[in-house]
């Protein structure tokens, strides 16, 4: 899918454009200093649990309660008040409110961090931690409640088909083509806190790269894919994000 795209890509008349267009995607890299862990760092999620036994529908399907049980425990953590946003959240928000650019802020994370750094409209492409979906009738709502296999619906009234609203592996991430026909079309495409070992949105450099917009990476240490990078600084993401938007904004 992602090739096809590409190659329906050209430089889409960016020059034409009086706004730039800027797609930014983070990962669980942006959100680390406001005390969430990310996954594949030295102590990540998955180095305490396997993907296998709680983020996969065959996990879902042969052990719910154990499933529901570590999105529980990760929505009491989003709730906990000593998580907040960060710099780096609250700075891509400045950006998005510049009438010279455009932003699309992709996210892979299925926190609210940048959501409460003061952006909105922001495109979760793993899914919302804060959201709960029934199986048995598709209804889709906010919850900040603890998931177990007792609850039901609240729309159908089924019991022990909710999970959470979000993306497990071997499932679809959410508004791919969304997202594929806007890299097709942006100025500036940039990686933010995340390792490149997850695709999609490890493709997303190639295919705004092969569209013709420059590429930039922001993250701790260089990514699997930062050699597909033109551009890439290294450091902590509330210290880089906020000087390459006030560099943005200059
Ligand atoms: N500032 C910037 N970057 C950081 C920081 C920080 N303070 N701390 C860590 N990083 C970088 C790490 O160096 C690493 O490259 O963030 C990246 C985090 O990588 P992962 O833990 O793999 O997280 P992510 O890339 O978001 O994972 C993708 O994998 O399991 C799934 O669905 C989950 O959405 C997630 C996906």
């Amino acid at each position: 899918m992602s090739e096809t795209l590409a190659r329906a890509g050209g430089d889409g008349g960016a020059a034409a454009r009086p706004r730039k267009r800027i797609i930014v995607l983070t990962g669980a890299g942006v959100s680390q200093e406001s005390g969430l862990a990310t996954f594949r760092d030295a102590g990540g999620i998955w180095a305490r649990y396997r993907i296998e036994d709680v983020a996969t529908p065959d996990a879902y399907a042969r052990d719910p309660a154990r499933v529901l049980d570590f999105y529980t425990q990760r929505r009491a953590q989003l709730r906990d008040p000593a998580i907040d946003a960060n710099d780096a959240h609250r700075a891509l928000a400045r950006l998005a409110g510049s009438d010279r650019h455009e932003l699309l802020l992709v996210t892979q994370n299925v926190d609210d961090l940048h959501e409460r750094g003061g952006s909105a409209g922001v495109l979760h492409m793993h899914g919302e931690l804060f959201k709960t979906r029934c199986l048995a009738c598709d209804r889709l709502v906010d919850d900040r409640a603890d998931l177990t296999v007792a609850r039901a619906c609240d729309g159908c009234g089924a019991a022990g088909r909710l999970r959470p609203h979000v993306v497990w592996f071997g499932e679809m991430p959410l508004e791919l083509d969304r997202i594929y026909s806007e890299l097709m079309d942006c100025d500036l495409f940039v990686s933010i806190g995340t390792s490149g070992h997850v695709y999609p949105a490890a493709d997303f450099v190639r295919a705004a790269r092969s569209a013709g917009a420059r590429t930039l990476e922001l993250n701790l240490e260089p990514s699997e894919g930062a050699t597909s990078f033109h551009d890439a600084r290294y450091g902590p993401a509330s210290i880089l994000v906020p000087a390459w938007v006030d560099e943005i904004l200059a």
